[in-house]
């Protein structure tokens, strides 16, 4: 397995173009489940979690036309021979589990492996199977799969998520556009990739209306049609380049972004000390001196981000004063705590908190990656330690993260990557 290798201390300078987002690419693929028109997506992100999916919808019988480094997919499901989602592959990428919702509504049958848990926690997906039995579909749990049969078509229902859910979400909306009726999704999630996909939808022919509220509205329809859709930019990306400035003292400025989709991370990044300006589609971020001490509770949109929670931890490590970070989304989601405290860091976790005493510097380490944000908060780490530090298993950071040694390379970062022998017993999260 791949390892990367960054020798610390170099402020960055450069410019930073930001993908597409993965989290919006993901749900926007299935979305092609659909109908037997092709849909197009542009901006598209090269990641593995991309080619993973490509992988399943190919399995199901979806035509892919993907140019590697096009940034750009035609999916034409007009043949879907094979409703199964199998083991194997949804292990890899459990946000699989998005195909369940399109395709019992396409086809009336799924069988999707349930996804299982994953480092940062169990992920359950009740809220998706519950909503789909509400929409009239017969559930059956066995074996490690779910089977959703709906021979007569899917119904509008009005379903209430107990708790946020942005894949929920995804899957019970994607549903709703071909059920008969109307659905209203009850304390929805509002992350902005969640509205990327409505807003695909209704290219498609899809009648969704509540975008800007917690309550999606979903009259259904009898078909769907062509359409192209560009791919929002990655908020987690940018806020992670943000930070990448903030912690080697450099100066970044990111294009082909949106500040808008971080309302709530850019205070906060203000408030640690860096500065922030923005335009309608770059960010420039620039900081020197010391950082300031900030305390973060992960939300649901537009609350922080918890995708961006460990990111502001490694930021914090080296803040002057102490910070409290609250992760309120997921259980376990400090794996990334004892490695950074294995470069010097002084992180102490009771519950979901963690309090960071800033220290003046870290130190170099080997440490490894758990999940894909927290592999990224150990480079960030890397970027401003003192001396190397090797990051093992980074097949994470290549699920979420297009390119990020290049990157990071192009505006001085002292960084390579270290081939590793090839080998697949590797854990997946998220
Ligand atoms: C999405 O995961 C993202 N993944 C995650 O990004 C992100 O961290 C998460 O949303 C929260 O923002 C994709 O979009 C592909 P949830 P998702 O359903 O949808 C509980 C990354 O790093 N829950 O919003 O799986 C759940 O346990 C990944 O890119 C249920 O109890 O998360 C969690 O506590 C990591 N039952 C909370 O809700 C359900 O049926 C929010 O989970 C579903 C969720």
């Amino acid at each position: 397995m791949d390892r990367i290798s960054i020798i610390g201390g170099n402020p960055l300078k450069g410019t930073i173009r930001i993908s597409g987002a993965k989290n919006a690419a993901l749900p926007l693929m299935t979305a092609s489940l659909l109908t037997d028109q092709p849909l197009t997506l542009t901006n598209l992100p090269e990641l593995h979690d991309i080619e993973t999916l490509a992988q399943v919808l190919e399995h199901m019988g979806v035509s892919l036309t993907h140019v590697p480094s096009s940034h750009e997919i035609i999916l034409k499901a007009d043949d879907i021979h094979d409703k199964e989602a199998p083991y194997d592959l949804v292990r890899k990428m459990r946000a699989s589990i998005l195909v369940l919702g399109p395709l019992v509504a396409r086809t009336g049958y799924a069988r999707v492996s349930l996804p299982g848990g994953c480092a940062i926690g169990t992920r359950p997906i009740d809220f998706h199977i519950k909503g789909l039995e509400q929409m009239g579909a017969e559930i059956e749990l066995e074996a490690g799969y779910v089977t959703a049969r709906a021979p007569k078509g899917l119904k509008g229902a009005d379903i209430t998520f107990p708790l946020v859910s942005v894949t929920g979400t995804e899957n019970l909306m994607m549903a709703a556009v071909l059920a008969k009726g109307v659905t209203r999704l009850i304390n929805a999630a509002q992350e902005p990739e969640v509205t990327d996909l409505a807003h695909c939808l209704i290219k498609m022919g899809a009648k969704i209306t509540g975008l800007d509220s917690t309550t999606l509205i979903i009259e259904g329809v009898d078909s769907l049609k062509a359409a192209t859709h560009s791919i929002l930019p990655d908020r987690i990306e940018t806020g992670t380049y943000i930070m990448a400035a903030g912690i080697t003292g450099g100066s970044l400025l990111l294009t082909h972004t949106d500040p808008t989709l971080i309302p709530t991370v850019l205070p906060v990044l203000m408030q640690a000390g860096i500065k922030i300006t923005t335009t309608k589609d770059t960010i420039h971020a620039e900081h020197t001196g010391r950082l300031g001490p900030v305390d973060i509770t992960t939300e649901p949109y537009p609350g922080y981000a918890t995708d961006l929670q460990a990111q502001i931890m490694a930021l914090m490590t080296i803040a002057d004063g102490a910070s409290i970070i609250r992760e309120t989304i997921f259980e376990n989601r400090f794996m990334h705590v004892p490695e950074l405290n294995r470069m010097g860091a002084d992180i102490q976790v009771k519950g979901n908190t963690a309090l960071v005493r800033g220290k003046k510097f870290l130190k170099g380490a080997p440490v490894m990656a758990t999940d894909l944000r927290a592999s990224v908060s150990l480079v960030l780490a890397g970027l401003a330690a003192q001396g190397e530090t090797v990051v093992s298993r980074v097949y994470h950071l290549d699920r979420g993260y297009e390119k990020v040694e290049h990157k990071l390379r192009a505006c001085g970062a002292q960084i390579e990557r270290i081939q590793g022998e090839a080998s697949d017993d590797r854990t997946y999260a998220s």
